[in-house]
């Protein structure tokens, strides 16, 4: 692949965060965004310097000259619109979840091989400053074995949009398992070090988004979209690991509780444990080491400068694309997630355990 790498971004919502990260890459050039919201994608474009805009993504991947493109559509379209961008040659970055389900998933990582072409997936909280420091020090061996995680991102009123494609369960796949959970899910098993997940217990409740009241709305706001609310705004997990250890998860759009926008991850070793705690999107103060020094128990609170988004992400699939750079966080990364949170809904539907 030459330089510049030639990119077009498919969806004016988050794909503006990708615009960003590939903007502050000089050996990017920003080729073309399409998206059916004529305002937003026009705003975008101009704030992006974007040369060419397109309505439907079939004709961003027909324009000659794109080498590879960030995938930022509802849900339901990253398996067709990847393959259709991998059949056209180009490389694909693809937000989360990989798609609404594994086996879609699988699709996708298929047709990556098939097409001998790059697919990447944006965890891009992953990359945030506090989670890579977490990440080293584990690795250093300060908290012996992991054998017990707890991950969570709760939402006290953070509906995405009622009526829009986020609540539908052919547009999304699922609720806030699938919208939150996810990222959560990816950062848990990405610190334990990817243990195959063998079996899960999960239970789903949809107590708030049914009523559709716009209160449990994040924008607080009615949506003039009207799709029907049919996924849950609650999810629930306990997940057994290979090895043994176990990881509780809990993933909500909407609960009476004290969450802001909230998520974290506690880890608990044989010989340290560390809680991150991210509240609303904070990157102050937001890790909590624990030891016993000189047989007392000893907490640290580490500051870590704030880093990482959608802008590591970015960098780092240009890298895999230009410079042969390994290919994290991977599409099969993606797949694991989604095999996971398809036994989470298979054992809410059937009220036992299930094995993933
Ligand atoms: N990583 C993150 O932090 C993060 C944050 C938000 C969203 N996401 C993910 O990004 C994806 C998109 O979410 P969003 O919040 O941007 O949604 P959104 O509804 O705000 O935007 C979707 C975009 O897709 C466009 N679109 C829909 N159908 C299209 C088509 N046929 N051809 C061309 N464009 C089309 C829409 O016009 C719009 O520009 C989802 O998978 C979501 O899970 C990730």
């Amino acid at each position: 692949m030459t330089v510049p790498l030639r990119v077009g971004v498919i969806g004016a919502g988050v794909g503006e965060m990708h615009l960003a990260g590939y903007s502050k890459l000089p050996r990017v050039e920003i080729a073309a965004l399409a998206g059916l919201d004529d305002d937003r994608v026009r705003r975008v474009a101009a704030e992006y310097r974007v040369p060419q805009t397109f309505r439907e993504y079939t004709d961003l991947l027909a324009a000659p000259n794109i080498d590879a493109v960030s995938v930022c559509l509802p849900n339901a379209l990253h398996l067709p619109v990847t393959v259709a961008a991998l059949k056209a040659g180009k490389h694909v970055l693809v937000e989360k979840p990989l798609a609404r389900t594994a086996i879609e998933g699988r699709a996708m990582v298929e047709a990556a091989r098939a097409h001998d072409r790059i697919l990447m997936i944006s965890f891009n909280h992953r990359y945030r400053g506090d989670v890579q420091w977490v990440k080293q020090y584990i690795e250093s061996g300060a908290l012996g074995r992991i054998y017990y995680a707890k991950a969570h991102w709760m939402r006290r009123a953070g509906i995405p949009r009622l009526g829009s494609w986020f609540v539908n369960k052919e547009q999304a796949g699922g609720g806030p398992l699938v919208d939150l959970g996810v990222h959560i899910l990816d950062i848990a098993m990405y610190l334990m070090g990817e243990p195959r997940a063998t079996a899960v217990s999960a239970n789903t409740y949809a107590e708030f988004g049914p009523r559709g009241q716009k209160n449990w709305d994040m924008r607080n706001e009615a949506s003039t979209e009207r799709m029907p609310y049919e996924v849950e705004d609650l999810a629930t997990a306990f997940v057994r690991l290979e090895g043994g250890a176990t990881l509780l998860l809990e993933a909500s759009w909407a609960t009476h509780s004290t969450a802001g926008d909230d998520f974290g991850v506690t880890l608990y070793g044989t010989e340290g444990g560390v809680e991150l705690m991210v509240r609303n999107y904070t990157h102050e103060n937001t890790v909590r080491v624990f030891h016993d020094v000189a047989g007392a128990p000893t907490d640290t609170a580490p500051k870590i400068r704030k880093q990482g988004g959608h802008d590591a992400v970015v960098e780092r699939f240009v890298a895999a694309v230009l410079d042969g750079a390994p290919q994290v966080p991977s599409a099969e990364d993606g797949l694991r997630r989604a095999e996971i949170i398809d036994a989470c809904y298979r054992s809410a539907a059937e009220g036992h355990e299930v094995a993933v």
